[in-house]
């Protein structure tokens, strides 16, 4: 059975602080959700090999990119958890990101047309850092918003909580209300795709 909801754990952490606001957003959508531990999965970085462009398909095959990228299409909403890493998201969501190569040159492929193709879900980023830098989440906003777009889900935005060091995610009532907020909208987009 396909799963509504798929949380991408970009956290290495037992207690993360971005995955409790991830299931946060997929609990206030109402739908089922199942999570998948990105660090506990081998993702390879793409290595430009570009055979996709030839045959549409990823030519690496000895990792658990595969499976996950069947995860990713079948699910309607799409919440990625990632710790800010380096003022990024952390590594294995990046890596899985560069992966997105084939589905990229589809959806540049498709640019221009005048029917624009349907969208095939929704998506939303939750986000922590330990500092309070005003503008410290825009790198990891961007880079999210391209995979969004690359998978053709309407991105409801970001839930963040940042100051971690000093105030935990479940004591955060600005990341919590922003979660609450994009967990509404993702439940009203799943409510739209039904049937
Ligand atoms: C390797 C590493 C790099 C980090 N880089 C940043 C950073 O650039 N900016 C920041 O605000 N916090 C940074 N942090 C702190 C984490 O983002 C913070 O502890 C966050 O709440 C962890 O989220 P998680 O529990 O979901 O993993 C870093 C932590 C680690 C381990």
């Amino acid at each position: 059975m396909t799963t509504d909801i798929l949380v991408l754990n970009g956290s290495p952490r037992r207690e993360s602080e971005s995955a409790f606001l991830a299931e946060r957003i997929a609990g206030a959508a109402g739908y089922a959700f199942e999570s998948a531990a990105l660090y506990t999965r081998r993702i390879r970085p793409c290595t430009a090999c570009l055979a996709c462009a030839e045959t549409g398909r990823c030519v690496l095959d000895d990792d658990d990119m595969g499976a996950l990228r069947r995860r990713i299409h079948e699910a309607r909403g799409l919440i990625v958890a990632s710790p800010l890493h380096f003022t990024s998201l952390s590594a294995p969501v990046v890596a899985l990101f560069s992966r997105l190569e084939p589905d990229w040159l589809a959806y540049n492929a498709s640019a221009g047309r005048t029917a624009p193709r349907p969208h095939a879900g929704a998506a939303a980023l939750a986000v922590a850092g330990g500092s309070d830098r005003r503008g410290m989440f825009e790198p990891a906003r961007r880079v999210a918003a391209a995979a969004f777009a690359t998978l053709r889900r309407v991105n409801l935005g970001v839930a963040a909580a940042a100051n971690t060091e000093a105030v935990a995610v479940r004591e955060n009532r600005i990341a919590l209300g922003q979660a609450e907020r994009i967990g509404g909208a993702l439940r009203i987009t799943l409510d739209g795709m039904r049937g």
